[in-house]
């Protein structure tokens, strides 16, 4: 990154630089523990069909509204939606965001700690002779326990709290991105194992044999609510990285680049879970705790085991904390602009509203198993209200105000090759799908769902 004469914005001078971060922020735990346990629990292959479908009509649309207006304004979400639209209620869409980053940053630190217990867990794990009970009876005794939990999710929160405060957030990044292709590796040599499991061609079935019957109204929000988590859009993240893009971006490009490589890992981790899933003789019903019951029953399958284990899970650490820094960063601007507050109290703030919350959450497989509202535990709560109804709201209204309310110029402009070039022959597509396909497709979901249609 260097800084520039016209604005004292920092600005990611090479197309990689603005890559990498954007997949930074999009591949984690959204795609190897989130996408397998949703498309586990919606009946696999009407899953699959459904989320590729919204990924290219709705996310990839998405990505370029944020990055457009974040690029336009260089500034965060609500200060993007002031300066286009001044005394307007569309700065209210910010606040979606900030909402909707807290309650995520809050169930995600639980399964980020879920890496750290496994992570330490691995040294000792694969030393004897477990079968998949006793991997599934530790697991279970772990997350129902009292204080373990509790303690990975205060230690994560910790860790993430210590880097957003020392600014080495760029550090972290970069570490993440170098390692990231390690990950892609590792998983691509993992799914060569599930590939030969016994009953392999049953998982792969299961994952990509799309039964069109089974696609419901929680099949199409589940599989929606998916691609926004996944993808790191509806809450102006992808907003925030927009601003720092050098004029020379190519952002549809960049788009496209981010929903391809954050799929193709997501199908990775489909291909992994699946047929060990049914190998193994595990429900892939089984929910939030699937992945964690299923890597480690492959790992101690496999000739070092312990090596395997570690490497993973540390990886996997790693890749959810620069989505954790990318959320966390939206409320601590908020913070930090709004109330005037200074870095250091707006991130005691933001961590601290997200401990007290992600403790709730840690003990939703415990202590608080039974409290539940509209039958979902906090948990469930925290991440169905994040997920499937606040991502895609605020994508609605994101695209309704890139396709409709600011000048149609500042879109073309901005999707342009370079500023003096010719639009590109997809600035059409987009536009058509920002003004009718996102906002009409995202408000048929919503209304399917509740019973209206
Ligand atoms: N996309 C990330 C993942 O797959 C999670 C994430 C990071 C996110 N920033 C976000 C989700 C902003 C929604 C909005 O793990």
């Amino acid at each position: 990154m260097s800084k520039t004469n016209d604005t004292t914005r920092a600005i990611f001078t090479t197309r990689i630089g603005a890559v990498a971060t954007a997949v930074g922020s999009a591949v984690g735990l959204g795609n190897i523990w989130r996408f397998p346990f949703e498309a586990g629990s919606h009946g696999g292959g009407a899953f699959m069909a459904c989320y590729l479908v919204f990924i290219i009509a709705l996310g990839i649309p998405v990505i370029c509204a944020e990055f457009i207006l974040g690029r336009h304004t260089r500034s965060n979400e609500p200060r993007a939606f002031r300066t286009l639209a001044p005394g307007t209620p569309w700065h209210l869409v910010g606040y979606i965001g900030i909402l909707a980053s807290i309650l995520i940053l809050s169930f995600y630190s639980v399964v980020a700690g879920w890496t750290l217990e496994y992570l330490t867990a691995s040294f000792s794990m694969f030393t004897n002779d477990m079968d998949t009970a006793d991997y599934h009876t530790r697991f279970g005794q772990f997350i129902s326990g009292n204080w373990r939990p509790v303690i990975w999710t205060v230690t994560f929160l910790a860790i993430n709290f210590l880097i957003l405060l020392r600014g080495v957030q760029k550090g972290i990044e970069r570490l993440s991105n170098i390692l990231m292709p390690v990950m892609f590796l590792l998983l691509v040599i993992f799914c060569v194992n599930s590939l030969l499991m016994p009953k392999a061609s049953e998982g792969l079935y299961f994952l990509f044999h799309p039964d069109f019957s089974q696609i419901t109204p929680s099949v199409l929000l589940g599989a929606m609510g998916q691609a926004f988590f996944s993808l790191s859009i509806g809450l102006g993240c992808m907003m925030t990285y927009g601003s720092y893009f050098s004029p020379r971006t190519n952002l549809l490009r960049c788009a496209s680049v981010t929903a391809i490589l954050d799929t193709g890992v997501a199908i990775l981790a489909g291909i992994i879970i699946f047929p060990a899933v049914f190998s193994f003789g595990i429900s892939p019903e089984s929910g939030p705790t699937l992945v964690f019951e299923v890597f480690p029953t492959i790992f101690s399958q496999l000739h070092g085991g312990m090596f395997w284990s570690i490497l993973f899970f540390f990886l996997l650490f790693l890749a959810s904390l620069t989505s954790t820094i990318s959320m966390s960063e939206i409320s601590i601007t908020y913070f930090m602009e709004e109330y005037r507050l200074s870095r250091l109290r707006a991130t005691m703030l933001t961590i601290g509203i997200a401990t007290m919350l992600g403790l709730l959450c840690a003990l939703s497989f415990g202590p608080l198993r039974h409290f539940t509202v509209c039958g979902m535990t906090i948990f469930n709560l925290f991440d169905y209200l994040s997920s499937n109804i606040l991502l895609p709201l605020g994508g609605m209204l994101i695209s309704i105000f890139a396709g409709w309310i600011i000048d149609k110029h500042i879109i073309s402009t901005q999707l342009s090759e370079s500023p003096a070039s010719h639009p590109s022959r997809w600035i059409r597509p987009v536009i058509f799908c920002l003004r009718y396909v996102a906002p009409v497709g995202i408000a048929l979901i919503f209304m399917n769902s509740i019973g209206i249609i």
